[in-house]
């Protein structure tokens, strides 16, 4: 299928790590379906489709309180498990990302990598829609809570929690150093 290749650099480009969202506005469910549906197109070595989704709206403050007891049971700082339990309010929806894992070790990097891969097709979409995303890492000590809370199987790695919302501002651009490309 042809494509402007300048048209994809643009939105390669364009994509941000933004929280700066309308917190009223919803992200509608069925978006956010199409998005994950996105996500699927990445190359996966073995075919296991190791990406798992869960998107959390209302529970938004239930996801705060697991990761900050979570990180209470982990002898984190007390202010962060503080903000631990805002600050999945500050956007409307997050997505939880979650990657199975494999029958080995490699297998189970393997799925990551195909995970990793499949976030980024669905925030480049998101950037499409004219959404903001944030993706954000799984607190220390609170991975299996919150594989447990998105109904994910045991084991299942959170590689990503995804703040989702409606930009009300524009982020400034961390330029990229000059690539390195050694020639053999
Ligand atoms: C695996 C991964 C985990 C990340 N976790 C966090 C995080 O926990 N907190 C955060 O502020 N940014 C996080 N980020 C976003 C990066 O900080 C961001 O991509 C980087 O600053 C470049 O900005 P840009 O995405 O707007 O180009 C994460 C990115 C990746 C790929």
């Amino acid at each position: 299928m042809p494509l402007d290749p300048n048209a994809l650099a643009a939105l390669i480009r364009a994509r941000r790590t933004n929280m700066q969202v309308d917190r009223e506005r919803e992200v509608p469910h069925e978006l956010v379906q199409q998005l994950c549906e996105l996500a699927q197109w990445a190359p996966n070595h073995k075919r296991t489709w190791p990406w798992r989704f869960c998107l959390v709206t209302t529970g938004r403050d239930q996801l705060g309180e697991v990761i900050a007891r979570a990180m209470e049971a982990h002898g984190d700082d007390p202010g962060k498990i503080a903000k631990a339990r805002t600050k999945y309010l500050r956007t409307p929806a997050t997505l939880i990302v979650g990657s199975a894992a494999g029958d080995s070790p490699l297998r189970t990097a393997e799925n990551r990598d195909a995970t990793a891969a499949g976030i980024q097709n669905l925030l480049l979409g998101a950037t499409a829609h004219g959404l903001a995303t944030y993706w954000g890492s799984c607190p220390k000590g609170a991975n299996d809570v919150v594989a447990e809370l998105a109904g994910f199987e045991p084991d299942t790695t959170v590689v990503a929690l995804i703040y989702l919302g409606w930009p009300i501002d524009e982020m400034a651009v961390p330029e990229r150093p000059p690539v390195g490309l050694y020639r053999l």
